[in-house]
């Protein structure tokens, strides 16, 4: 080898341990605060993807539920991203979530302790962000897996998350209800999938048009729960456009033009 050549990779190695050393002094900054929320093992993924280079940043809270965290972040581009992370202490994941996995047949044996049902859920949501997103139904475009940790792209700017539709006055609501329709038959048709918690409150409001999220429970259309998701999304759909005065297509109809294919 070069003496060119050698003083490349050595330069190339004194630049990564330097950042390795930045990554780790910056971070343990913020671990204290972040320590609250995560375990070590949600610690080191979130470490791993910085250190990667699929994250730049980590910033602040977008939204703290029940089962999971939303943390706006930056990839190395300096575009912003909407980090997920499940918490893998939340027992109720193994109450609710276990019947939308079962009979899902890409997740044919799947681990019943918690912590592996919650990377199960993690990877179920990812997955079904990817068929809606090829199928071009409007999603935040899924960036990465790693066990707990999803990262997408963010629906919003400079950390300001989009409204949700429950928080809209739609400026033509007849509109609006019949984009949203046309998703889900998108989503259903070209996707095989079911939304499944479908509402004001899973609907984002970017650009004038409806994004659709928080798939996690989402299931293929030969799921035995779909016909019963399916007609649940579409009740809560109608009952909010119907308060805003929209005349909706009832829940049968709209049903059917969502499954029946050529219409
Ligand atoms: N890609 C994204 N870009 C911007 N904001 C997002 C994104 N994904 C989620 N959020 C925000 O985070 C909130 C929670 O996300 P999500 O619904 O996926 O998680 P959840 O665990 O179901 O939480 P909740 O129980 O509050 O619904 C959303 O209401 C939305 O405001
Ligand atoms: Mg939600």
């Amino acid at each position: 080898m070069s003496n060119k050549a050698l003083e490349r990779i050595r330069r190339k190695e004194r630049i990564t341990e330097k950042r390795d050393k930045m990554l780790k002094n910056d971070f343990s900054a913020k671990r204290a605060t972040i320590e609250e929320v995560f375990d070590n093992a949600t610690f080191m993924v979130i470490y791993k993807l910085l250190k990667k280079g699929v994250l730049d940043e980590l910033n602040g809270v977008v939204n703290a539920g029940k089962e999971s965290r939303v943390y706006w972040g930056k990839d190395p581009d300096d575009k912003d991203v909407a980090v997920k992370i499940y918490l893998t202490s939340s027992a109720e994941f193994k109450k609710g979530m276990v019947k939308y996995i079962q009979g899902d047949y890409r997740f044919k044996s799947v681990k019943r302790d918690t912590r592996s049902l919650v990377f199960t859920w993690a990877q179920k949501e990812f997955r079904n962000l990817e068929q809606a997103y090829r199928a071009k139904v409007n999603v935040p475009k899924p960036i990465v897996i790693k066990k707990n940790v999803l990262v997408m792209e963010f629906i919003g700017k400079n950390g300001i998350k989009a409204p949700l539709l429950k928080h809209v006055i739609p400026e033509d609501p007849d509109k609006l209800y019949n984009t949203i329709l046309d998703s889900i038959k998108r989503l259903y048709q070209v996707a095989d999938l079911v939304h499944g918690d479908l509402s004001e409150y899973n609907i984002m409001i970017w650009n004038d048009k409806p994004v659709l999220f928080d798939m996690s429970q989402s299931v293929p259309s030969n799921h035995p729960l779909a016909e019963f998701m399916l007609r649940r999304d579409l009740q809560n759909i109608n009952k909010f456009f119907k308060r805003h005065c929209v005349e909706v297509c009832p829940v049968n109809d709209a049903f059917k033009k969502v499954v029946e294919r050529n219409t």
